[in-house]
């Protein structure tokens, strides 16, 4: 989704290095309810990037490696979530009001999943507890795994609605909803949200325990106030007091870069999982990666072929995706699509030497055959001069889309 008024950064202000925590360890499994999460790391919903591509390209992105067997690079091939490291996507927010009001053919567009993204959880955010409820049921009803309730978007447009974390403000209200939607659904149904409206409304810890005490079966904190945005570290320690707090599990959100992060999460706030927001789309392989440092200790870092393959895939899907698609008319879903490419190329070229030469040509691109073009010129170019991974000192371009929380 976009909208105004809000920036969200694809970086991390001053991110913190951590090291390896002596016996911590992502747990490997934690169960939601009913639902079996294995390994307990879970996507971040994205607005704008966790549509169904992508997260198929997430549980499958260890086929795009040199660890990975030879010829199986391909979406379709069959992997499990232990091999892929990622227990449960998520989906990108969706409107409950849009989603109650659209015809069933347009419900399709915002809520398809394939089979092979289960567990999928699709996340709502509204401020009606009908409405809630109602979407919540079209989205038990489509198949998905657990609904989740979206109490952290800072953009204006859903605040101003009273949505995300508006909410945050009117905890009577959120109990209503909870209830509301609780009798309506029989999956598991969980919430994500912020510590607060701001530094004197942190409500995190009451919120967390209105949760358990309505039935809810987890919950997810990003551990930022609204006011804060994405500036600044995520506390985690706010992570830990809701831990203490309450007994269903904690999924720990925020500044979750590379494996190492998601152990010292674990270790200094004891939560039951980790979400991993946008080092996702910059790192595919991080679900992988996070599973591999757990078990060994080690982890493989991908090659510069590695990432040619993914990326090449990943568009080229997203072409097909877009030809074959009905949903608009043929130039919006190409422009779509190539607006697409250029944000994904512009975040998963962080770290490539070059990379942002590769993102300013890629910026004046009109179609999505044309990003597709630069960036078979640029890996071949940088395959040929055998480029390593010393990373990318360049400076970055604005930001092209909106986002949300
Ligand atoms: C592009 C983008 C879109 C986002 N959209 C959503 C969303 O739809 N729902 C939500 O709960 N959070 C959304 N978030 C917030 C992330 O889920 C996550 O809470 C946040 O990025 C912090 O985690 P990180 O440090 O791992 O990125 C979005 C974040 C980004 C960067």
């Amino acid at each position: 989704m976009s909208g105004k008024g809000f920036t969200v950064k694809k970086d991390w202000d001053n991110p913190k290095e951590h090291a390896m925590p002596e016996g911590a360890r992502v747990p490997a499994e934690v169960c939601i309810g009913s639902v079996r999460v294995a390994p307990a790391t879970v996507l971040a919903p994205m607005a704008g990037v966790t549509d169904t591509v992508f997260r198929r390209f997430i549980r499958h992105a260890s086929m795009f490696s040199s660890a990975g067997e030879p010829g199986s690079e391909s979406i379709e091939a069959e992997v499990t979530n232990t091999q892929s490291g990622c227990g449960l996507l998520m989906t990108e927010f969706t409107s409950a009001d849009g989603l109650s009001r659209m015809r069933e053919s347009k419900r399709k567009r915002y809520l398809t999943f394939y089979d092979d993204e289960h567990p999928i959880g699709a996340q709502l955010f509204g401020s009606n507890a009908e409405t809630l409820a109602e979407a919540a049921r079209i989205v038990q009803d489509t198949g998905f795994d657990t609904v989740d309730l979206n109490l952290g978007c800072p953009a204006k447009r859903v605040v101003g609605c009273n949505g995300g974390s508006g909410l945050l403000r009117d905890l009577p209200k959120i109990g209503e909803i909870f209830r509301t939607v609780r009798k309506a659904v029989s999956i598991p149904f969980t919430v994500k949200f912020r510590l607060g409206w701001n530094d004197s409304q942190i409500v995190c810890v009451e919120l967390a325990r209105m949760a358990e005490s309505e039935g809810l079966n987890a919950v997810a904190l990003h551990a930022r106030t609204r006011e804060q945005g994405y500036t600044g570290q995520a506390r985690w320690e706010w992570i830990a007091a809701v831990k203490q707090a309450v007994g269903i599990p904690v999924v720990g959100n925020g500044d979750i870069r590379t494996p190492e992060d998601a152990a010292a999460m674990v270790a200094q706030t004891g939560c039951d999982a980790v979400m991993v927001g946008r080092a996702a789309p910059s790192n595919p392989w991080i679900f992988r990666q996070i599973a591999q440092y757990t078990a060994t200790g080690a982890y493989d870092r991908p090659t510069v072929e590695d990432r040619y393959r993914m990326i090449r895939a990943y568009f080229q899907m997203l072409l097909e995706g877009a030809e074959a698609s009905q949903s608009q008319p043929r130039d919006a879903r190409m422009g779509e699509t190539a607006g697409k490419m250029k944000q994904f190329a512009s975040w998963f070229t962080h770290g490539v030497p070059g990379g942002a030469k590769l993102r300013a040509s890629i910026y004046q691109a009109k179609t999505g055959a044309a990003v597709l073009e630069q960036v078979d010129a640029f890996f071949t170019a940088q395959m040929t001069s055998g480029a390593d991974e010393a990373g990318d000192a360049c400076a970055d371009l604005p930001d092209g889309a909106l986002v949300c929380d």
